[in-house]
């Protein structure tokens, strides 16, 4: 049996996301976050299937590594990193891109920014030399997560793409593809 990764800061923790919590993930995201990331609300059955669908990711080493995030034993959002370079606009071979969310009760804490470093402090320990923010022009909130979690702008301010890239701890370019 795959053994899940659970990473924390001692503030929040991030853990592989189980069927059970689909409803707080229904419950967590907003307008803003279907319209500025996942395009789409889930029915229950949904989130049931694509919570099935990151976990498949993780027991068969796919290119996707979704991690729900908990404060004070509430998921309160989520974040994502997907190396499969050829299928992500704007990131190379090495890449992974990472891309988060959280809830409106979650928001305003700096939890997002702490949720960043860690999963690129995991993807330094993965042969992932880079990790990459891409935020949409005016999406402050974003930036201001990118920035905060230390990493340095790529695209001129205004660019439609805003890419944001944090070299990792153990540089070393080639992640695989699957
Ligand atoms: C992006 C998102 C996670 C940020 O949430 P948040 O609660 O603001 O994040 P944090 O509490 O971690 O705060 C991060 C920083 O952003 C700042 N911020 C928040 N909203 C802002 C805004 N509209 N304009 C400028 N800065 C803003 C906060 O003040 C904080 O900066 P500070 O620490 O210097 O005060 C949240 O707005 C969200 O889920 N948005 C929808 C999904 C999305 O856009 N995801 C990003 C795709 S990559």
């Amino acid at each position: 049996m795959t053994a899940f990764p659970v990473l924390t800061d001692g503030v929040i923790e991030l853990r592989v996301l189980e069927a059970s919590d689909a409803e707080c993930l229904i419950a967590g995201q907003d307008d803003d976050v279907i319209r500025l990331l996942t395009g789409t609300r889930f029915s229950l059955a949904e989130a049931v299937e694509w919570i099935e669908s990151v976990r498949e990711c993780w027991t068969e080493g796919r290119h996707r590594r979704n991690f729900g995030i908990w404060a004070s034993d509430k998921l309160i959002g989520g974040i994502d990193a997907h190396t499969g370079w050829t299928m992500v606009q704007g990131i190379e071979q090495g890449d992974a891109n990472i891309a988060f969310w959280l809830a409106p009760r979650g928001r305003g804490f700096g939890y997002a920014p702490r949720a960043v470093r860690l999963v690129c402090q995991y993807l330094g320990g993965l042969e992932v030399a880079r990790a990459i923010i891409r935020t949409r022009c005016g999406n402050d909130a974003a930036n201001r997560v990118a920035e905060r979690a230390g990493c340095t702008r790529l695209d001129a301010a205004g660019d439609e793409l805003q890419r944001w890239s944090f070299l990792l701890a153990q540089p070393s370019r080639g992640a695989p593809e699957a």
